[in-house]
């Protein structure tokens, strides 16, 4: 029989295998992470496209929140895993995020739709995306790898909603004067 030796290092678990001296490290938040989102998406609800994806997010207190995919009868209202994931945790006051884990039927890796990257960046702006595919492989990116030169507040810092009105003012004013000459 092999002897294992099993070591806890905060968020990861590694075997030392003695016979072959090999090490196996396993990361038992992110598996922790892809098990809810697994579990999330069992419970998808997609009957128009049968494309049922789970989402799984961790705070930076610790917590999972789950998601799935909830289609709706007028397709545009449908909102996607990654986004109910997000809103749950949001609602119970987390404002802090580490990583989510996403998953879907297809088995394949399933990257976040371009709205989702956007909220998800407005968010967790430090979030690292992992997509999980059928065979339990990991691909990993930084949220702000996936929406590089990404619009965000700061764009709109400088334009307060007063300097809008005078602009809509002077605007209305020069279309006038033309209007008279
Ligand atoms: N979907 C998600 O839930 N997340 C994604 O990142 C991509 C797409 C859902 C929306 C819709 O219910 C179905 O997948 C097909 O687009």
């Amino acid at each position: 029989m092999q002897l294992r030796l099993l070591v806890c290092i905060k968020d990861t678990i590694s075997f030392f295998s003695l016979k072959k001296s090999s090490r196996y490290t396993v990361n038992l938040s992110l598996e922790a992470l892809h098990c809810a989102a697994k579990e999330a998406m069992a419970k998808a609800i997609a009957p128009y496209s049968h494309f049922h994806v789970g989402a799984a997010l961790k705070s930076k207190s610790g917590i999972i929140y789950s998601g799935h995919n909830i289609e709706v009868s007028s397709y545009s209202l449908t909102i996607c895993a990654e986004r109910v994931a997000l809103f749950k945790a949001l609602s119970e006051g987390e404002r802090e995020f580490e990583s989510i884990v996403i998953t879907a039927s297809s088995g394949e890796f399933c990257p976040p739709c371009g709205a989702c990257r956007q909220v998800l960046m407005d968010f967790a702006p430090s979030l690292i995306v992992y997509l999980a595919d059928k065979n339990g492989q990991f691909k990993s990116y930084s949220i702000a790898e996936l929406l590089p030169e990404s619009f965000s507040q700061k764009n709109l810092d400088h334009l307060s909603l007063h300097d809008c009105a005078k602009t809509s003012r002077q605007a209305r004013q020069r279309k006038s004067t033309r209007r008279k000459n």
